[in-house]
């Protein structure tokens, strides 16, 4: 491990009313905060006004008031934690992914899906594609829920915490090595130079 934790902004990629999204985030962010290798910024798009159109005054009070393209600009590496809305990701997610441009290079990106049969699956395939237009390294192993609303006890626990802890590890072990693989060459040559 290097001197210092990464840092690793999770992002909530719906942003509708009713939405299941922080049940998904909240339980991952818990994972990850285990972790000694990282720190978690959770980045929740419902109160980032890049992904609602730029409405001014859009943020919660307990929202960090940094802009998004700073957030992203800070971190080391990202997950996004995505619904899918008809067989994609959601509109929200990706005007606040166009809102920056060369903050996400040669950063890593992991994802968290969730949705019904698929778990998901339908919006991380078309995400890869936008990310590897942003110049970021996505990351093969994914942590993904099926039937999502099921797997989910009233407490926000997972009903069968064993697979999807393991899957959570797994994409957080491979986010980790390019994590600090990419820090340790951005620090050497900035990227693009
Ligand atoms: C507009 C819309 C479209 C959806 N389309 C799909 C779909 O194509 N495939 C799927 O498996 N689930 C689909 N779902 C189910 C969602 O993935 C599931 O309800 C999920 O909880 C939505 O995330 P959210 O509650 O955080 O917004 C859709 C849900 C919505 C609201």
């Amino acid at each position: 491990m290097s001197e210092s934790p990464y840092r690793l902004a999770v992002i909530v990629g719906s942003v509708r009313d009713g939405r299941f999204g922080p049940v998904v985030a909240n339980w991952f962010c818990r994972q990850a905060s285990q972790r000694a290798d990282l720190v978690v910024d959770l980045v929740d798009l419902a109160h980032v006004p890049a992904a609602l159109g730029g409405a001014p005054g859009a943020a919660a009070p307990d929202e960090p008031r940094a802009p998004f393209a700073e957030r992203i600009a800070a971190a080391d590496a990202v997950v996004v934690v995505t619904p899918e809305y008809n067989h994609s990701y959601p509109g929200p997610l990706k005007a606040a992914i166009d809102s920056v441009g060369a903050q996400w290079h040669a950063k890593p990106v992991g994802f968290v899906s969730y949705g019904g049969i698929s778990g998901g699956l339908r919006a991380v395939e078309p995400l890869r594609v936008v990310f590897a237009e942003l110049h970021t390294v996505t990351i093969r192993e994914t942590v993904s829920f099926a039937g999502a609303h099921a797997c989910f006890d009233p407490a926000g626990e997972p009903v069968d915490a064993g697979p999807v802890n393991r899957a959570a590890t797994a994409m957080l072990d491979q986010l980790g090595w390019w994590a600090e693989a990419l820090r340790t060459a951005r620090a050497a040559r900035p990227y693009g130079s």
